[in-house]
């Protein structure tokens, strides 16, 4: 039977060169949208894809990661005694509900450098990795669909999505073919090679690699093996490749909508739709919207 996945990993110590001078002394994963880290969307996806166990990755500079998911006792104190009952919920909800562990990459030495920290964690089973700049908002959480291929074929899968010629340099692409199955749309792709960052003229497909991965515990060896890549960095698109010589794996070309909330505009177009989508805020962001005249 295919074992079931149980820990999701989240690579956080990245430099965040894009989104400078924000993230100077503030972690990336930090940056809120509407009212939430971008971390703590990417946790919750996980929860709601059945996965508790947490492994974060984080680095120098990132202490603030630790603390937003440990209890506050002053804050709790004080919304309690102000009767704030809502807040105060909010604010516990999330260390409740999660077990959490920390891992340190002393060096942004790459991607699947930083997945490799989280080895002695994760130990012999699946697992997930997310990356929390990728917000998307979907209907049935990412991880979970990606999770529904896995269990169907207990192997590697990635999250996929079209993206267009003249970005596609920014991206993991896979070359990759549907497979046909019951239960299957034509969403689910066997991968036949990946490439970091490919020229735009040498991308084997449209198809590029997004910020979710369910991994198979081989994966740690892979990266082992493989020699920095693009940037001096070990690349997890370069270990993946590695893997596959060993391993089938699986893309899913998911349902949803995708924000890249590393990068300036993408962030900002995550937070008009978020803010948008709010009960609370969706009327009074719209009506000020409309009155700037958008
Ligand atoms: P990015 O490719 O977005 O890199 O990392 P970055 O350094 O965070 O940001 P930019 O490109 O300089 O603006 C994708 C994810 O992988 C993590 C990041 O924290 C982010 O969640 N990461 C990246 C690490 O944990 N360690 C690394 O060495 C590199």
């Amino acid at each position: 039977m295919t074992p079931k996945v149980r820990k999701a990993v989240f690579p956080a110590a990245g430099l965040g060169t894009r989104f400078l001078p924000a993230t100077k002394a503030m972690p990336k994963e930090m940056l809120p949208l509407v009212d939430k880290p971008l971390i703590q969307y990417a946790i919750e996806e996980a929860i709601a894809s059945g996965i508790h166990n947490i492994v974060i990755v984080t680095g120098r500079g990132k202490s603030s990661i630790e603390d937003h998911f440990d209890v506050s006792f002053e804050l709790e104190h004080l919304l309690e005694s102000k009767h704030k009952t809502e807040t105060l919920q909010a604010v516990r909800q999330i260390s409740e509900m999660i077990d959490v562990a920390y891992v340190r990459q002393k060096e942004a030495l790459g991607l699947g450098h930083a997945i490799l920290r989280a080895k002695d964690l994760v130990g012999p089973e699946p697992f997930a990795a997310v990356l929390s700049d990728d917000v998307i908002d979907s209907q049935v959480p990412c991880l979970k669909q990606l999770g529904d291929v896995y269990e169907f074929y207990g192997c590697p899968v990635v999250a996929l999505m079209e993206v267009p010629r003249e970005a596609i340099s920014a991206y993991g692409v896979v070359a990759a073919e549907p497979v046909k199955h019951a239960g299957h749309g034509s969403n689910v792709f066997r991968i036949h090679d990946l490439v970091e960052k490919p020229k735009a003229e040498e991308a084997p497909s449209n198809l590029a690699i997004i910020g979710r991965y369910i991994l198979t515990p081989e994966v740690f060896s892979a990266i082992e093996a493989t020699p920095p890549g693009r940037g001096g960095e070990i690349q997890l698109t370069d270990g993946l490749r590695h893997l596959l010589r060993s391993r089938p794996i699986y893309g899913v070309k998911f349902e949803g909508k995708r924000f890249d909330a590393g990068d300036k505009l993408g962030f900002l177009k995550a937070t008009v739709e978020f803010a948008l989508k709010r009960e609370d805020l969706g009327g009074p962001f719209r009506d000020y919207l409309q009155k700037l005249g958008f």
